[in-house]
């Protein structure tokens, strides 16, 4: 049994299959949604549902499986080529401490197969046939016979405190990608502000070190924000991309050392300072669901068009799905 679902103000429509969710349907039709975690947690994919009485309600459509024909009225919905993604049996190949609590985790591919992702998307880790970990690929799309995690230690967490602490080299892992709209649009010429906490360095890294080799001209500011100095993992790498003239590099730490002389506060407001008018740019947002809240709300009231708005907020994906 399969619905019909219409897009409001549109000509658009596309089939949902009987247990389906609306994105799900939307992607197999071609047609991309906004969303992130895909779990019902971030409400990025929130849009518009219209009831039986005409009144469209409030919906996250990554939760939403039609049980009638529907029409909705998302955000944004574009036409997109079909998303081909893959699952595949990764091979542990490194595993390296960048700071106490981040790990980078180095997957190969099996032979002969690439990975396909556009810079700043995520995969799936797949723990068991139900449950998943989303993480970012903090390694460009070039270089697609691998991936390369950064993953931040949650005390007790499953993947995390879990998983990685019994990998070793050559073990295999499942994941699955890609995923996100969380990715660089090529189409746009506006200047871009990378706003990140701690491992949502690591699509900003993807993202960067895909500029560096497509030799992009895009002006690309950098701001990194973490409690402490150590926290900021890889600030060489991104001191070494400034000093290169790649991209303008702010670390922001909000509980410095004495012996810090950089930028303090929260890291959003620290864009805000440098620049009051957002009218003219373009910002990528990663990383704690605190920090990718208020940029959205404090960025758009500083001028910043909403759909230059990109974000993927890192929130807890093992919760049950609301009820739509
Ligand atoms: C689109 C997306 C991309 C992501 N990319 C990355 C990435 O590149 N690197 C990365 O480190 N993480 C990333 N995350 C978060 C990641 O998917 C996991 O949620 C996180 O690693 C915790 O998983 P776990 O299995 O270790 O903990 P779980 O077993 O899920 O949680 C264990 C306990 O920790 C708590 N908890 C879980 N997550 C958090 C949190 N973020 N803060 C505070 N408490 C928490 C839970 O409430 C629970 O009590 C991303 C999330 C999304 C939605
Ligand atoms: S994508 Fe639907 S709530 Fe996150």
């Amino acid at each position: 049994m399969s619905y019909q679902i219409n897009v409001a103000a549109s000509d658009i429509s596309f089939d949902c299959n009987d247990g389906e969710t609306v994105l799900d349907a939307a992607e197999r039709a071609g047609f991309a949604l906004p969303y992130s975690c895909r779990k019902g947690v971030c409400a990025e994919c929130q849009g518009g549902v219209v009831n039986a009485d005409g009144v469209t309600e409030k919906a996250l459509l990554c939760c939403v499986r039609p049980a009638a024909n529907m029409t909705i009225a998302p955000r944004k919905i574009e036409k997109r080529e079909r998303i081909v993604r893959k699952k595949l049996d990764a091979s542990v190949f490194r595993i390296t401490q960048a700071a106490p609590d981040v790990t980078v985790l180095q997957l190969r591919l099996p032979i002969g197969v690439r990975a396909k992702f556009r810079a700043g998307q995520y995969l799936q880790v797949h723990l068991d046939e139900e449950t998943v970990r989303n993480y970012s690929m903090a390694n460009p799309p070039h270089q697609s016979d691998s991936v390369h995690l950064h993953v931040r230690h949650v005390p007790g967490g499953r993947f995390s405190d879990g998983v990685l602490k019994e990998l070793a080299v050559g073990r295999k892992l499942r994941v699955e990608l890609p995923y996100g709209e969380f990715f660089f649009r090529d189409e746009s010429e506006k200047p871009v502000i990378l706003v990140a906490t701690g491992t949502g360095f690591a699509p900003v890294k993807s993202i960067v070190e895909d500029a560096i080799k497509r030799k992009l001209a895009r002006p690309l500011k950098l701001y990194w924000g973490a409690r402490r100095r150590q926290d900021l993992y890889l600030a060489e790498l991104a001191r070494k991309w400034h000093d290169e003239g790649h991209v303008e590099f702010t670390p922001v730490l909000s509980d410095p050392d004495d012996d810090w002389t950089g930028r303090t506060g929260l890291v959003h407001r620290a864009v805000l300072a440098d620049h009051p008018s957002l009218a003219e740019h373009q910002v990528y947002a990663c990383g704690n669901p605190a920090m990718t809240s208020a940029a959205r709300d404090e960025f758009t009231r500083a001028g910043l068009p909403e759909d230059e708005f990109f974000c993927d907020a890192f929130v807890q994906t093992d919760a049950l799905e609301p009820a739509a």
